[in-house]
């Protein structure tokens, strides 16, 4: 295979982080001239790094701003404030000339293999889409690099001719794959990949991209809505709430010790953990949130989780709790709580 990494992105170096990253998506309303009357604060002020060759799980609740804190660390949307950094240089504001040779190393592949396709094209005919419009010459030509990459997705170099409406759902995310690997990317943003495939479609679909991380040394950062998903996948994981990371660490950290509340919560929920006992041998017991989550418009103050939270003290409504190592953690596991859970015992 053709990848290969730079000298200046090695394995675990920063590779695509965001720093103070914020979206707000203004409303607009009033009459006969329109203004701004609000704002829907999709993503509000997250730190993370994606390091090179590694697989980072951004993990939360529908409407958290998953998908947009991706849209943004594509450069697919404008941010309203905070920095992109993607290999040390500063890409927030780029445009796209200087975007340009940075575009194809950053790639997104999407949540609905249906329509994330066009269906009037043969599948030959969307992989090589991204190597036409960046004026991509393979050496053996198109056609033959098209044909290969089918192979490296699992799908026979035959089907080079059919159009999507031939596959299934996971056939389909897996052309997906191959054209989001057409322009050999360092860094791949997977918004809910398998998230509309039948479950049992959905491990072998995320094994194509472990082995594509192992292989081409392909950083991803994988969108998920559980815990469950990037368990075997990702070595780092964070947990997003109404906009904010909540906590974030090792998979260790995060699924053996987990400090936030609502980590607990969303952890409860995964059966393999839940069923089980954890480290100290106690049963996890199953917590289940109330209520609804809270308006991004009029998001609660300090504590975005307080309004659910069962620990929720009048510290939480005050103060916005800093994303920092709880007591007894280490740099690498950060919580946002002012009373963090204890991890369980020594
Ligand atoms: N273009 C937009 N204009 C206004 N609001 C938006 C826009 N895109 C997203 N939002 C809002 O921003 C919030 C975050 O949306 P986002 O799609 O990022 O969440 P998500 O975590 O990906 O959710 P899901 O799990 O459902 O995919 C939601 O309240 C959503 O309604
Ligand atoms: S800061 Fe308060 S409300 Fe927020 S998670 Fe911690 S205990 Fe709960
Ligand atoms: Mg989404």
């Amino acid at each position: 295979m053709t990848h290969s990494i730079p000298a200046q992105a090695r394995d675990g170096e920063p590779l695509l982080v965001a720093e103070g990253l914020t979206k707000h998506f203004p409303i607009m309303g009033g009459f006969p001239v329109k203004r701004k009357v609000g704002a829907v604060q999709a993503v509000d002020g997250i730190d993370l790094a994606v390091r090179a060759g590694e697989s980072f799980g951004l993990v939360g609740e529908s409407g958290c701003g998953k998908s947009t804190t991706g849209r943004l660390l594509t450069r697919l949307l404008e941010p309203t404030a905070g920095r992109i950094h993607y290999r040390g240089e500063d890409i927030t504001h780029a445009d796209r000339r200087r975007l340009a040779p940075i575009r194809s190393e950053i790639q997104m592949i999407f949540q609905d293999p249906y329509s994330s396709l066009n269906p009037r094209q043969t599948v030959g005919k969307i992989i090589a889409g991204p190597m036409e419009i960046n004026g991509i010459a393979p050496p053996g030509g198109r056609e033959a690099r098209v044909r290969e990459l089918l192979e490296v997705v699992g799908l026979s170099p035959e089907h080079y001719n059919r159009f999507p409406h031939e596959f299934s759902g996971g056939q389909r995310q897996r052309i997906g794959v191959a054209r989001a690997l057409a322009l050999e990317p360092k860094v791949i943003v997977a918004d809910e990949p398998v998230s509309a495939l039948d479950v049992s479609i959905q491990a072998q679909v995320v094994n194509l991209l472990a082995r594509l991380r192992r292989e081409l040394g392909i950083a991803f950062l994988f969108i998920a809505h559980d815990l469950a998903v990037v368990r075997h996948f990702s070595q780092r994981v964070a947990v997003m709430y109404l906009g904010r990371i909540v906590e974030s660490g090792d998979r260790d950290d995060i699924y053996r010790r987990p400090r936030h509340p609502y980590t607990h919560a969303l952890l409860s929920a995964v059966p393999e953990v839940s069923g089980l006992s954890d480290a100290a041998g106690t049963a996890r017991e199953r917590i289940r949130l109330t209520g609804d989550v809270p308006s991004p418009i009029l998001p609660p103050s300090g504590c975005r989780f307080r309004t659910r939270c069962w620990k929720a003290r009048e510290k939480c409504a005050e103060e916005v709790p800093p994303l920092v190592p709880a007591e007894g953690d280490g740099e690498g596991h950060l919580t946002a709580c002012h009373f963090p859970e204890f991890p369980p015992g020594p």
